[in-house]
């Protein structure tokens, strides 16, 4: 029988990245292209021991359907946890705990957006806030970055520009710290601006915080959520960066009418986000084994951030830039015009490395010289390995680096 598809999917690109988690497996393969945390993190032991304790103290709740709001006492600590590592006030009542921050980008553009309608983005921005955008229907305008972040006196020029036409944006989406994939820090003047854009427009901002805790140099700059009076800011957490992504954990903060209709959405989605997960959540928080967490994982992080950095610097051409990100888990790296990265990946797959090219990150398809390289998940070693494989394909490409 031939399906009759609707169109909502017309738009969504594939993932390269999931295309790549083929390889990432095979033996001696480097991947710098996922996303995900390195293993040597996950907190097996306490969440094991945490899982007995949940099964044998909550078990007839743990394992019930639950609210779709989210487990209360969860909720309490998630309010505790924002206001203690970013001084985000709120109550339980403006958190949803939602299926890792993911299900919290496709819904909130579901409840904000009519098909058609324009949307703020960061020019690169994440893939799969791309991918919920366009499963939306939604018509992203993405604004540059500079070492500073978005480039707010764009932005505020682009909705100047559809506000006159009638189209004003639904929202501004930004990851300001360590974003996905550059790994840039917005400046606290251009978060100040933006808090200043969204007042003036009334425009909501979509805050993605997902990377925040994991910082292994500079210091910490406030939250959009936290500068902003008006508590209009919609704020995306998630414990898949400092716990682990399996259990699917996320949660979305904002006004109270917003959060009804997302709940009323996520009835029809999902009901409610796994109990169990929810429960093992709220014991990992309310142990206090979060704090315990994550200097480990930062600790771990910060020598492959380093090493990714000083490979990069003997290997790479001198024409190739790259950012140096204070946290996170990517780097971003633009090579000579002439080459197109996706092309070039196939080479680099046989040459037994990965990374994602630039444009599966870009709304408007501008970063074909660009990619993303995932510091987090390869051994040290690795990561000099492929980060010499990865230079000398590209000396192949432009010609061997001049000696000066
Ligand atoms: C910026 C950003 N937002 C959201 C997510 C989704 O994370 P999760 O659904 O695991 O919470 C990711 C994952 O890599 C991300 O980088």
């Amino acid at each position: 029988m031939q399906f009759r598809f609707s169109d909502s999917l017309k738009n969504v690109r594939p993932s390269e990245i999931r295309e790549l988690l083929k390889y990432a497996s095979a033996k001696d393969f480097i991947s710098f292209g996922g996303g995900m945390p390195n293993p040597l993190t996950f907190p097996m032991n306490d969440i094991k021991q945490i899982m007995d304790d949940v099964l044998a103290q909550y078990g007839a709740l743990a394992l019930q359907y639950g609210n779709t709001g989210g487990l209360n006492e969860l909720r309490t600590e998630i309010k505790t946890l924002v206001y203690d590592t970013e001084k985000i006030k709120t109550s339980e009542q403006n958190i949803i705990v939602t299926s890792g921050s993911q299900q919290g980008l496709y819904e909130l553009a579901k409840v904000l957006v009519n098909p058609g309608d324009t949307v703020i983005t960061e020019e690169p921005t994440y893939v799969g806030a791309i991918s919920a955008f366009d499963a939306n229907k939604t018509e992203m305008h993405s604004i540059p970055i500079d070492n500073d972040g978005m480039k707010t006196d764009l932005a505020e020029a682009e909705i100047k520009k559809l506000t006159a036409e009638g189209r004003k944006p639904k929202f501004i989406y930004t990851i300001p710290t360590f974003q996905n994939p550059t790994g840039i820090t917005m400046s606290l003047e251009r978060r100040k601006h933006l808090i200043e854009i969204s007042a003036q427009y009334e425009i909501p901002l979509v805050e993605d915080n997902p990377y925040g805790e994991l910082r292994y140099s500079g210091s910490r700059l406030p939250m959009l959520s936290a500068l902003d009076k008006d508590a209009s800011v919609i704020y995306l957490g998630t414990f898949s960066k400092v716990m682990c992504p399996g259990l699917r954990m996320g949660y979305t903060i904002g006004p109270e009418d917003f959060i009804n209709k997302f709940n009323l959405l996520k009835q029809a989605l999902d009901l409610s986000s796994s109990t169990f997960s929810q429960y093992v959540a709220w014991q990992y928080l309310k142990r206090g084994i979060i704090k315990q967490q994550i200097p480990k994982s930062i600790e771990l992080y910060r020598k492959k951030r380093d090493a990714m950095l000083k490979a990069l610097d003997e290997h790479f051409p001198d024409t190739a830039t790259w950012s140096r990100p204070d946290g996170g888990m990517f780097l971003w790296a633009t090579v000579d015009s002439k080459i197109n990265t996706t092309d070039m990946l196939k080479d680099a797959v046989q040459e037994g490395v990965a990374y994602v090219s630039g444009n599966a990150f870009s709304p408007s398809r501008i970063q074909g010289s660009s990619m993303r390289l995932n510091f987090t998940f390869s051994e040290e070693d690795q990561i000099y390995r492929g980060i010499e494989k990865l230079g000398n394909l590209i000396h192949k490409k432009v010609g061997p680096l001049q000696s000066s």
